[in-house]
């Protein structure tokens, strides 16, 4: 071959693999949500007039009373399926950053240790790097590769560095994640493996903030966070809308879910105006927003005990629940009128409540979370205590991130009981307790 390489053909098969099909956005604009501000659909990360955040715009004429089951037939199972809901995604990318819808599990055994009738999880730590900030980054790094940036980058507090990292592998960018120093290789090794930039930054994640700012402006680095802020959020829109389609679009009376920067729960509140707005739930009292964050952190869920329409920022969290360890919101003032219009609440259980919420839920249902999962069932737990939460409420729980992602922590790992040590030779299995057979579940055998 003459000394040559010969490069294997790779088509690009992503635009016309079956199943993606080209489902129009209705996005049209951005607007200020302080003060009205509208911008056309470009990179902007705050309002130009008045430094406000900026939300997408969507003009839904079309899909007003159309019938769901209509018009979602033959989409596939991802979150591609809600396209007219989100930013426009031209269709390689969004094929390519596309994730598969995840399970939203019944939880009966957890209902009764709640002492709530119906509960279900909708569990997102089935997602590639193991938490909800997939499909943000996903969403995100599809807009930026489409307005042909060519780097991306987060401000993360661990999750959505492995998540704009992979997403980053995905469409062929180089990724740079700003994080506070000292994360736990559990959060930094995926970004490791996907070829992702750490860039470690002294301090508090909000100091790591500031820098990935400046980074942005200086380096052209679009930060799914920052300065693709608008589009980012609305990739968090999709947890609510598979939820309500699993649901058969019959809202639940409670929805809980953590706050870190506050914009999954203002993203949930917009998926529910909207879903609204066309008429695919019922309008009138929808689910209450049940948000929680770590007492050690929690400069939202203070607001709300307050009363007060002022969130101080923390300016040093400590909190097993690093994943919330965000001490100065960027969408808190949205979460926060959200929570009070939905007639929601906001919590904060201690580390305790968060630890024993954590193992409640893996021995009743068999799954794992990290601690920003645990305090949203720790809450749930506390507000049916208080009676905000009520025994027939048909509750969901939004787990957004898996356990393995944060078993470094010595408080955690000190749940369960000591191993038994056996002779190799002479095992002593006298020391296995194997209990009675469990009850035959119904319609099993
Ligand atoms: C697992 C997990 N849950 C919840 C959150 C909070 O999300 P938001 O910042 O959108 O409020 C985060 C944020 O980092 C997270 O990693
Ligand atoms: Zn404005």
């Amino acid at each position: 071959m003459g000394g040559s390489t010969v490069e294997p053909v790779v088509r690009e098969s992503v635009g016309s693999a079956p199943g993606n099909l080209a489902i129009a956005s209705l996005a049209r604009t951005l607007r200020c949500v302080e003060c009205g501000h509208e911008t056309r659909l470009e990179v902007h990360q705050s309002c130009p007039a008045c430094l406000g955040p900026l939300a997408v715009t969507y003009d839904l004429s079309t899909l007003r009373g159309s019938v769901p089951s209509d018009r979602l037939s033959g989409r596939p199972r991802s979150i591609g399926r809600f396209a007219e809901l989100l930013p426009p995604l031209s269709l390689p990318w969004s094929a390519r950053l596309d994730l598969e819808t995840t399970p939203l599990r019944p939880a009966p055994r957890l209902a009764e240790w709640l002492g709530v009738e119906t509960v279900w999880l909708k569990d997102d730590t089935v997602l590639p790097t193991g938490s909800f900030k997939d499909r943000p980054a996903s969403v995100a790094v599809a807009f930026a590769a489409a307005q042909g940036h060519r780097a991306v980058g987060c401000a993360s507090t661990g999750n959505l560095a492995a998540a704009t990292a992979r997403a980053a592998v995905r469409a062929s960018l180089p990724c740079f994640v700003f994080v506070p120093a000292g994360l736990p290789d559990s959060k930094l090794d995926p970004v490791r493996q996907f070829g992702g930039q750490i860039v470690e930054v002294e301090g508090p994640y909000d100091v790591a903030n500031r820098v990935a700012n400046l980074a942005a402006e200086a380096a052209g680095i679009g930060v799914v966070n920052i300065t693709l802020r608008p589009y980012y959020t609305e990739g968090s829109k999709t947890l609510a809308l598979e939820t309500f389609e699993a649901l058969g679009w019959n809202p639940p009376d409670a929805i809980a879910l953590p706050l870190g920067s506050g914009a999954l729960l203002a993203a949930t509140e917009r998926a529910i105006s909207q879903l609204r707005e066309i008429g695919w739930i019922p309008s009138g009292p929808g689910p209450a927003l049940l948000g929680s964050q770590p007492d050690g952190c929690a400069p939202i869920a203070d607001a709300f005990d307050a009363g007060s329409d002022e969130i101080v920022p923390v300016e040093h969290p400590r909190t097993i629940a690093e994943s919330l360890a965000i001490g100065d919101p960027g969408s808190g003032y949205e979460a926060l009128r959200a929570i009070r219009a939905s007639r929601g609440a906001a919590d904060s259980p201690t580390s305790e409540e968060v630890i024993a919420a954590i193992r409640a839920l893996a021995r009743t249902e068999g799954i794992w979370v990290e601690p920003a999962a645990g305090t949203v069932i720790a809450t749930l737990r506390r507000l049916r205590e208080a009676g905000t939460v009520r025994r027939q409420d048909r509750v969901v729980a939004f787990l957004t991130g898996a356990g393995w992602k944060i078993s470094h922590a010595v408080a955690l790992s000190r749940v369960g009981s000591a191993p038994i040590h056996l002779d190799p030779v002479h095992p002593d299995l006298s020391q296995l307790h194997v209990g009675p057979r469990p009850e035959a579940l119904g319609g099993a055998e």
